[in-house]
């Protein structure tokens, strides 16, 4: 059975253009429960061990630099099937090739700049929620 959890990032570039309020209305529009919500400014070491899979790609310096060139907004989604329902939501990582309606066909500015992340799997939402929040710091409608 699909997982009811999601982790999400709105981008530096997305912050910085005032959009946290019009993705979290999308978001909220389209049936998740924010579960758990920051804005922070991430460090290198934290945006190094995040991206850690995409270490060996060729974007990976200028993606590390620009995830910490300003404050992002991380957090927790949950509805059934939240994983998959919330990448439809954001639609493809290049913004050329995404959708209309979705959330970086909306507010993306390229492949890298973004706008928002999504878990890939139920297995790295559980690992990227944990990397972010303690369970205490979460109001779960699903959870314990
Ligand atoms: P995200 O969903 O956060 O996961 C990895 C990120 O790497 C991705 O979104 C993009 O921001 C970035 N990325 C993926 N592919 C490329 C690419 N070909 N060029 C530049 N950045 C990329």
């Amino acid at each position: 059975m699909a997982g009811t959890k999601t982790f999400f990032i709105i981008k530096p570039g997305a912050v910085s253009h005032e959009y946290i309020g019009p993705i979290l209305a999308k978001i909220n529009a389209n049936g998740f429960h924010i579960a758990a919500l920051k804005l922070i400014q991430l460090d290198r070491y934290h945006a190094e061990h995040f991206y850690a899979v995409h270490h060996e790609k060729p974007f990976f310096e200028s993606l590390v630099t620009f995830m910490t060139s300003g404050p992002v907004v991380v957090g927790i989604l949950e509805k059934e099937n939240a994983v998959a329902d919330y990448r439809k939501l954001m639609g493809a990582t290049d913004p050329a090739k995404a959708e209309e309606g979705t959330i970086r066909k909306l507010f993306a500015e390229n492949i890298e700049r973004n706008a928002v992340h999504g878990s890939d799997s139920d297995e790295n939402a559980e690992i990227e929620c944990n990397f972010f929040f303690s369970k205490s710091e979460r109001y779960s409608k699903f959870e314990d």
